[in-house]
């Protein structure tokens, strides 16, 4: 078998991530939470990774021997390193700042090497200039394989995800379009942020999946849609980031300039991987809430998992709220993006949500309002 060949069965989907329970008060509306830190990489970084590596194979930029390289702080190149290892191929990240064991370990440990530059933004620069294959997560962002494998587990009225990248919500949006066309009429970004808008394509009590929906692949869940409508796509956005306000205005071009404070979403631009006409909602979510939240999952299910579950949490927490309020019925799955000890030390830890000015406390009284354990 050839060494490409070989490359694409390694490359091939693996086991199905779970769904897990997330008791709502709110009769007929059922929230799971798709738990990604069960990859073998601990992210969902890990899908992003494969389906990098899969199309540089096919596309003939990545071989046998290539050095594989690419710019990141994050769960990203854990995630690189492990599909490097098990192709056999050199793989070199570039970090922004100063060397942190913290971050080097994991790569390390996993045969990859680590180089740290500072300042952070020349990490795009220095990583063009290495011999080899930049994979380039953000200009490349490849469309992954979640859609796939979560629609055929159950058939959801929202899925509510992060962007960074932008690779999740738009493999997301791209899936559900494709395969239901007919409920496609999606609204312009401008349109849906309106509630009226929202109000005419709200899925009534009468074509809802009934809540057992997760329980076992649901008949004809495949086609992605609840009675016959189309699955939405919502956008959990944290401060700071452009994607909501570059939504909301109709403006690719929007900037903050500012970086997120959680790590893996939000993003000072709009990424070219982000694609707005596949995104039904962009629901803004403070920093406290999304830390919040991220401490509620923990206390739910013993994951220490990031901010950026928490804020997709959060935003799925108001769409439940607007189903209450308008006695509609439905599931709603949100995406748990990481898990990691080294979490404890940040938004877990209550001197570090001090030292940023968050007040965690008061979301999460309302937390625990909005959730039954
Ligand atoms: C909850 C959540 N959503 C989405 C993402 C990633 O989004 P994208 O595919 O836009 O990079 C992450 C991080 O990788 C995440 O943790």
């Amino acid at each position: 078998m050839s060494w490409n060949a070989r490359a694409l069965e390694v490359l091939a989907a693996g086991p199905p991530t779970p769904l897990v329970d997330f008791p709502v008060p709110t009769p007929g509306v059922r929230l799971l939470l798709k738990d990604e830190s069960a990859q073998p990489t601990g992210s969902l970084r890990h899908r992003h990774a494969r389906a990098l590596f899969r199309q540089a194979v096919l596309d003939g930029l990545v071989g046998e021997g290539t050095t594989v390289v690419e710019a990141t702080g994050g769960n990203a190149a854990v995630a690189q390193a492990w599909f490097a290892r098990r192709l056999g191929l050199p793989y070199v990240v570039v970090m922004p700042g100063e060397r942190s064991e913290a971050r080097a370990r994991a790569v390390e440990a996993l045969g990859g090497e680590c180089r740290f530059v500072t300042p952070p933004l020349a990490i795009y620069d220095a990583a063009r200039e290495i011999d080899g294959h930049f994979l380039d997560q953000f200009g490349r962002a490849a469309q992954h394989d979640l859609a796939e494998e979560l629609f055929g587990q159950v058939r959801p009225d929202w899925v509510v995800t992060g962007a960074g990248t932008g690779a999740t919500s738009a493999t997301l949006g791209h899936w559900l379009r494709s395969h239901h066309p007919a409920g496609g009429s999606t609204p312009s970004a401008a349109d849906a942020s309106t509630p009226s808008a929202a109000d005419a394509s709200t899925p009534s009590a009468s074509d809802a999946p009934t809540p057992s929906a997760a329980d076992a692949p649901t008949p004809g869940a495949a086609s992605g849609s609840a009675g016959g409508r189309r699955c939405r796509v919502a956008v959990a956005d944290p401060e700071n980031s452009a994607y909501f306000p570059g939504w909301t205005l109709d403006s690719p071009d929007y900037s903050t300039g500012m970086p997120s404070r959680i790590e893996g979403i939000g993003r000072p631009r709009i990424e070219p991987g982000f694609r707005p006409d596949l995104v039904d909602l962009v629901i803004p979510v403070p920093d406290a809430a999304s830390v919040a939240a991220a401490r509620r999952i923990r206390e739910v299910t013993g994951l220490p998992v990031g901010g950026s579950s928490g804020t997709a949490l959060w935003a799925a927490l108001e769409l439940v709220e607007r189903m209450r309020a308008r006695d509609e019925t439905g599931t709603i799955v949100s995406l748990i993006g990481d898990a990691a000890d080294r979490h404890l030390a940040t938004y877990h830890d209550d001197g570090w949500a001090a030292g940023k000015g968050l007040d965690v406390g008061k979301h999460l009284d309302e937390l625990r309002r909005r959730t039954t354990v």
